[in-house]
């Protein structure tokens, strides 16, 4: 089968198309023929050589979408439509290629009204949302803050925050153009960085009061932006470092309004976790209340060319790899 291997973690010049064996199917595992693979920034951390746990070589690919060939039982049909996200392309061989077989437990059947292209671009980004405000204790009335709207986990928090009926859901852009974009597909409360600071944009959208749970995959200056509006009690949830893993905080947005701060791995999550997540991301995708967004698709064939406008482009939605 043919794969996108990483043969060591040297930037783009390591990923090399290659021919594999297709997977074996242990015992609890499924076949699945991927037809879609999801972008992340994940793939491009570890194809860079700066993520902790993967080992070279390492077919890429944290997350896709497929149909199941072999071994799906009753749950998963021979035919069905699925996706997933888990170890793959981590800590073992990924969905950038045509066949990987996963473990039962991760996969997810695909809504009827979701494409496979969106699919593949889904469990990543709408799990770690999902998971995170429930972590943060989320509720109906809340007020939410996900910077970068454009960005997977951005959007993602918007998306759900607001079907979930959140008070407010701001994000923000640092792109004018993006900005105009978010206007014009129905995001409302974002903040345009190119003409005001953050912190402002949140007390003149929520009428000074902050935000109650701030959800953060940009890091640095951004991380140390939203901590000074918390409302009371608030929380913020780091998770990722788009921009920095470094920034200088003032305690005092901490210590005032008696808020915490708190790291969020999707790899250290129990099963339930996901499951839950999956039962409330499966309802909305299907009444239509979330709909996911999709920047552009590559052929398998250019993963370096996708990871590349993912990172360097910073497009408004998500990049995915056909197979
Ligand atoms: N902890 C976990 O388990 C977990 C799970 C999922 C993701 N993550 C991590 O979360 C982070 C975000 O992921 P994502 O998929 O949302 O990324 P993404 O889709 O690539 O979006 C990142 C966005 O961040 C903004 N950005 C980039 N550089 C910036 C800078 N220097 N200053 C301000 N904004 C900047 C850009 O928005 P604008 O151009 O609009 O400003 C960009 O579109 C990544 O580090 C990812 O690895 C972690």
């Amino acid at each position: 089968m043919r794969a996108m291997r990483a043969e060591t973690f040297s930037g783009y010049q390591g990923l090399k198309l290659i021919e594999l064996p297709k997977p074996a199917v242990t015992d609890g595992k499924v076949l699945v023929r991927i037809t879609a693979a999801g972008v992340t920034p994940l793939d491009h951390t570890i194809l860079s050589g700066k993520f902790h746990g993967s080992k070279a070589p390492l077919v890429l690919g944290n997350e896709g979408a497929g149909v199941v060939e072999e071994r799906g039982g009753t749950d998963f049909p021979v035919g069905s439509r699925v996706m997933f996200f888990g170890a793959y392309g981590a800590f073992e061989d990924g969905t950038y290629s045509e066949w990987v077989a996963v473990r039962k437990e991760d996969l997810c059947l695909i809504p009827d009204n979701v494409d496979d292209v969106s699919a593949a671009g889904i469990p990543v980004a709408y799990l770690t949302a999902q998971v995170a405000l429930t972590l943060a204790g989320f509720r109906a009335g809340k007020t939410v803050l996900a910077p970068a709207i454009g960005g997977s986990i951005g959007n993602a928090v918007t998306q759900l925050a607001r079907a979930l009926g959140a008070k407010h859901v701001m994000s923000s852009t640092t792109n004018h153009a993006k900005a105009e974009q978010a206007k014009a597909l129905g995001f409302n409360e974002v903040i345009d960085t190119s003409l005001e600071k953050l912190g402002d944009g949140v007390r003149r959208i929520t009428d000074g009061y902050g935000a109650d749970i701030v959800i953060d995959g940009i890091g640095g200056e951004v991380l140390s932006e939203a901590l000074g509006v918390l409302a009371l009690g608030g929380s913020l949830t780091t998770l990722g470092y788009s921009a920095s893993r470094n920034t200088t905080i003032d305690v005092i947005n901490l210590i005032v309004p008696q808020a915490s701060i708190r790291g969020l791995n999707m790899f250290a999550q129990p099963k339930a976790a996901i499951t839950n997540a999956w039962k409330v991301i499966v309802s909305l995708l299907k009444s239509g209340a979330i709909k996911p967004i999709v920047a552009k698709a590559f052929p398998l064939a250019e993963a370096a060319a996708a990871l590349r406008y993912l990172v360097e482009g910073r497009p408004f939605g998500r990049v995915v790899l056909t197979i």
